[in-house]
């Protein structure tokens, strides 16, 4: 039996990279798929390869009465959302001293309101569905510190912390809330990073991931499999963290 089966499901940032990952395995679980993304080609090109189990909606995250019509338009093609994945995100790196204060909220809103933004506008289509489970991306990045990240960290960690207190909110009512904690993967987020970097290299795997890998996670948070779990972060980093 599919895994997904019958469920309704929103991907944000799913154009490309880990979203889009995403997107293939959980049509092919049988889950139905409303894809956003501020990248308009590629997005529309992978929801017409899916076929009818999936739509894309251009959509900026940052965008709150955009979201609404991202919940409408989920609810009148394929019912009620079960599944929230928000993983719609950027970096931007470099020195605290050269980082620009436009630069900085830019990373907050994408990656931190936004998440705040989609839960909002997706719970109330939870409650009609009976419950849900959301799955916001953070990061390694959103548990320990390394130089040059300050925005992204503080996106990223506070992300884990929305989550639990969406959690404790929401349990009562079915709706589960985790966050996941990819380290290095290969998307074109990271596509600079050569394998034999000593940062990859540091870690107990010694290598980058393939989008495929955090998917498996995020499938299992999105199934009814992991139906215990809330309020939780579900790391998959190669053990980078744990060293
Ligand atoms: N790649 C990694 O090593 C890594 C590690 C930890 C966490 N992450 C997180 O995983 C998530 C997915 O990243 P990825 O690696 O697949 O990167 P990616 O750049 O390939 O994908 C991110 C997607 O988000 C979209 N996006 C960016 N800004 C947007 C906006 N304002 N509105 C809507 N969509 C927007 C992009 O167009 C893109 O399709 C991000 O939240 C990222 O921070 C990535």
């Amino acid at each position: 039996m599919a895994r997904l089966n019958g469920k309704v499901a929103v991907i944000t940032g799913g154009a490309r990279g880990m979203g889009a990952t995403h997107a293939r395995r959980f049509v092919e679980e049988g889950a139905s798929v409303v894809i956003t993304d501020v990248i308009k080609d590629e997005g529309s090109a992978l929801a017409a390869e899916l076929g009818e189990h999936a739509r894309f909606l251009a959509h900026d995250v940052t965008d709150a009465a955009g979201w609404d019509e991202v919940v409408a338009a989920a609810e009148d093609t394929f019912g009620p959302v079960d599944v929230l994945v928000n993983n719609a995100g950027i970096q931007k790196t470099g020195p605290l001293l050269d980082l620009s204060e436009a630069d900085y909220r830019k990373v907050i809103d994408v990656n931190q309101v936004s998440v705040f933004l989609g839960m909002r506008a997706v719970i109330p289509s939870m409650r009609r569905a009976g419950g849900g489970s959301i799955v916001n991306i953070s990061s390694l990045a959103g548990l320990i510190g390394s130089p040059m990240t300050v925005a992204y960290a503080a996106s990223k960690f506070a992300v884990r912390g929305m989550t639990k207190a969406a959690a404790a909110e929401f349990g009562p009512e079915g709706i589960r809330v985790n966050s996941v904690h990819p380290g290095f993967i290969r998307t074109p987020m990271v596509v600079d990073l050569p394998d034999d970097h000593p940062v990859i290299q540091s870690a107990p795997l010694g290598r980058i991931a393939d989008p495929s890998e955090v998917t498996a996670l995020v499938l299992y948070l999105a199934s009814d499999e992991s139906s215990f779990s809330t309020g939780s972060e579900f790391v998959v980093d190669g053990g980078y963290s744990a060293v």
